[in-house]
């Protein structure tokens, strides 16, 4: 974690991308609206809204578009700190977390990076603060395919 990412404007500032993204979410299934950001090391911040589909179980989460911005736009590391931040027709009530999926979604960049970002998953009012580490510990990863 850089100094920038231990401060609690650098959080609510995440926070608030996470918020404005949730606000483009394609969520008319489930109704409940997510939206992520991820901060890198040189101050970049890409965010996300999940995308769903009329085939249900092909809905994208807000974290996976996110990362796939980023990785479309050429990143391949500098991942120091995601937010998250969701709720039914974005109104945030209790605190979201990654999914499982997204999880190891996140890992891939945080990995290829050689980085552990800080998460924080909002809510309606507290943010939870974790690390992807604590998330998803013992991650597979890029790491574990280099020959
Ligand atoms: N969702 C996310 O976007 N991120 C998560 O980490 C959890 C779930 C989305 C997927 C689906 O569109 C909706 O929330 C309900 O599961």
């Amino acid at each position: 974690m850089t100094d920038a990412t231990a401060s609690a404007d650098t959080r609510d500032e995440l926070v608030r991308h996470a918020r404005t993204a949730m606000a483009q979410a394609y969520a008319p299934y489930s109704g409940f609206h997510v939206g992520a950001a991820l901060l890198f090391e040189d101050g970049t911040v890409v965010s996300g809204a999940n995308v769903e589909n009329a085939s249900y179980g092909l809905a994208l989460c807000a974290e996976t578009v996110a990362i796939s911005a980023a990785m479309a736009a050429g990143r391949r590391g500098g991942l120091v700190a995601v937010a998250v931040i969701g709720g039914i027709e974005g109104e945030p009530r209790d605190t979201v977390t990654p999914c499982g999926r997204c999880r190891q979604v996140l890992n891939e960049l945080a990995q290829l990076g050689e980085t552990d970002p800080v998460v924080w998953c909002a809510g309606g009012e507290a943010v939870m603060e974790t690390r992807l580490s604590a998330l998803l510990p013992h991650a597979f990863g890029p790491a574990n395919l280099v020959l």
